[in-house]
Order: C-alpha cells, then sequence, then structure tokens
C-alpha cells in the first residue's frame, strides 16, 4: 500500500502537480518542506530586527510610515509561511520553539548589523532582490500551500525592493556624505547578500549545496543556488550603475561569451561561521526574539481565551 501511495505522489511531480495537505507523501518531502519552510518563516520574523532598528530614527515621516509598513509586511510573510507550514502537521508553537533552541535556523543575512540610514536601502535593494530572485521560483514549488503564499509574498518583496533602491537613488544624488554612506553601504552589504543563496553548487570548495539535487527531483527547488546568485548579480550589476555606486568587486566585468556578468564569489567559510551562531549579531537577535516571544504571553494567552470564550458561547 506504501508503495501505491508513494506512486500517486510520484505520479503528481512527474506530472508538475502540486501536493496538497491531505495527499500522500513520502516522510522525507514532508520533513525537508518544514525544514526550508521554517527556516524561512523565521528568517521573516528575525529580518524585522535590523530595520526595525531605524524605524524610530528614519529621515523623514515619509521615509518612517514607509519602513514602518515594510516591517509589518515581513511579520504577515512570517505568519503566511507559519500557517503554511501547520498544514504539515507541525504547530507554530513548535516550531518557534525549535527556532528559539537553536534547532532551526534562520537567514544568515540577519546577523549583520544595521549601521546607517544607507542599509536599510541597501537592505531593500539587495536583501530583498536577493530574496526576490530566491522566491519566485518558488511560486512554482511543487507543495500547494507554499507555492500560493510565495505569490503574495512576491508581490510584496518587489514593492521592497523598489523602496530600497529608491532610498539609494534619493543620497546617491545628495550630498559628497550621503553618497559616501551608500557606496559604504554597498561595501558592507555584497557579499552577505551573494551569501545569502547558500553554499556552492560543485564541491570546488569544502562546502557545498546538500539539499539541491533531491528538492529539484521533488520540484521544491527549480533552480540550483549558484544559479540564483549568477540571476541576482545579472540583474543588480545594471543597477548599481544607474545609482553610480561601484560593487566591491574586482572581477566583475560583463562576459559576452557566457552572456553573464563573471564575478567573485562570497567566503562561504564566513557563511558557515555565521549558520553556526558566530556571526555579528547572532545573540543579539536569538536574545531579543525570546524576550519578545515571552513579553508576548499575555497576547497569545488573551487570544487563545477569547476565541474559548465565543467557541462556547457559539454553541449554546
Ligand atoms: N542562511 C542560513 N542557512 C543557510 C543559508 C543561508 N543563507 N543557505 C543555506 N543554508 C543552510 C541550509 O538550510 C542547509 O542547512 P540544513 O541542512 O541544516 O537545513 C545547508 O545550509 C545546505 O544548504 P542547501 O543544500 O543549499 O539547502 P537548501 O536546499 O535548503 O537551500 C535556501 C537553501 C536556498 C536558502 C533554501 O532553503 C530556500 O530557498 N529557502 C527559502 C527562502 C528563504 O528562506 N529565504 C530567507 C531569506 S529571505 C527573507 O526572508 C526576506
Amino acid at each position: 500500500a506504501s508503495d501505491e501511495r508513494d506512486d500517486a505522489f510520484h505520479a503528481i511531480i512527474d506530472a508538475d502537480g502540486r501536493i496538497e495537505p491531505r495527499d500522500d507523501m513520502p516522510d522525507a518531502y514532508r520533513r525537508s518542506l518544514v525544514r526550508q519552510m521554517a527556516q524561512h518563516a523565521h528568517s521573516e520574523i528575525i529580518g524585522m530586527q535590523p530595520e526595525g532598528n531605524w524605524i524610530s530614527r528614519a529621515p523623514s515621516l515619509r521615509r518612517k510610515a514607509i519602513l514602518l509598513a515594510k516591517v509589518q509586511d515581513e511579520a504577515g510573510h512570517g505568519l503566511y509561511l507559519y500557517a503554511a507550514a501547520e498544514t504539515l502537521g507541525v504547530s507554530r508553537d513548535e516550531l518557534l520553539e525549535r527556532l528559539h533552541s537553536g534547532k532551526q535556523k534562520y537567514s544568515s543575512i540577519f546577523n549583520y548589523p544595521t549601521l546607517t540610514w544607507a542599509d536599510i536601502g541597501a537592505i531593500g535593494w539587495l536583501v530583498d532582490g536577493a530574496a526576490i530572485t530566491n522566491q519566485v521560483p518558488l511560486t512554482r514549488c511543487s507543495y500547494g500551500p507554499y507555492a500560493r503564499a510565495m505569490v503574495r509574498i512576491c508581490k510584496e518583496e518587489s514593492f521592497h525592493q523598489r523602496q530600497g533602491f529608491e532610498a539609494l537613488l534619493a543620497l546617491t544624488r545628495g550630498t559628497a556624505a550621503q553618497r559616501a554612506m551608500a557606496q559604504d553601504a554597498l561595501d558592507r552589504w555584497w557579499y552577505p547578500s551573494l551569501a545569502m543563496f547558500g553554499p556552492p553548487d560543485t564541491p570546488s570548495q569544502e562546502r557545498t549545496a546538500t539539499h539541491t539535487e533531491q528538492s529539484m527531483r521533488w520540484g521544491i527547488k527549480r533552480f540550483t543556488n549558484d544559479e540564483l546568485r549568477q540571476k541576482f548579480v545579472d540583474m543588480t550589476a545594471p543597477q548599481a550603475d544607474v545609482l553610480g555606486l561601484r560593487i566591491p568587486d574586482d572581477e566583475l566585468r560583463w562576459n559576452d561569451e557566457r552572456g553573464h556578468y563573471d564575478f567573485s564569489d562570497p567566503d562561504f567559510d564566513e557563511l558557515f561561521r555565521v549558520i553556526s551562531g558566530d556571526g555579528p549579531c547572532n545573540e543579539q537577535r536569538m536574545a531579543h526574539r525570546v524576550s519578545a516571544h515571552a513579553d508576548g504571553a499575555w497576547v497569545r494567552e488573551a487570544a487563545s481565551a477569547y476565541a474559548a470564550k465565543h467557541a462556547t458561547a457559539q454553541q449554546e
């Protein structure tokens, strides 16, 4: 019977159809999705912190309103993704517990500090730009609830990306000090943004993308990490020219033969150090997350009590 169930699953995958929560699926597929979706959800909510840092210091009311809306969008993305992960039979409480105890990860990028206002522009332009590059293909992921959540998330991310670019454009059209601030932000965020795509495909280095092959067979990933990194560089290099900023890579140049930009890889040892807890802000991010969760306990209790009361009232 288990073979028949697997056959039904593979028939859907082979036809490029969608797996829905009630369909049979191999345990390994379910586990891998929970791993990726939870990590993605955690990234969204931890990602609120570096930008939240600038809400009270945004340079104008308009910039403050935009940033506030963007950070709220990220909370929303976290919620869609936790809800989508719950369709796989794991509760949000459990996922948060795994984040807080360090059993699950969140994106390396959110362990870097936001030192100046230009960092907010750079995050929108580069980090959200990288996020879109990685997430647009996920709208075609084989797991229906994840794919559908991605549609709305990607629309919001593209607004985020444009607002970041526009904030940097304002700086690059400003004073020499503002232009220098924008360049400094690009210098610090460029390689961490390239590292967001994960380890390299080929084991040219010690570490490599362990999940890609299986995830591509299952239709979860549609492109490899290196393919997406290249797409991102190809999209971003001309935008840096528009901004009049210099991407901090001496190897970066258009390669006519390949039809792509050549570029230098990020330091993957640094990526793995940051993933394993040793980045500039890991401790601070986790401490803040755990205390925010504890501070919100009364809200969860009140909401549950209200829901329970409402349910009894409806039964009567
Ligand atoms: N930060 C933290 N961990 C990472 C990163 C990163 N940038 N890149 C790779 N890893 C981890 C993987 O989770 C995996 O670890 P695990 O086996 O303990 O789970 C390991 O490194 C090997 O990497 P891969 O084999 O490439 O793993 P995977 O196939 O899951 O690909 C990727 C990683 C591309 C991040 C994938 O999970 C993905 O597309 N996730 C959805 C997008 C996402 O999470 N974005 C978050 C940042 S964007 C934002 O929130 C705005």
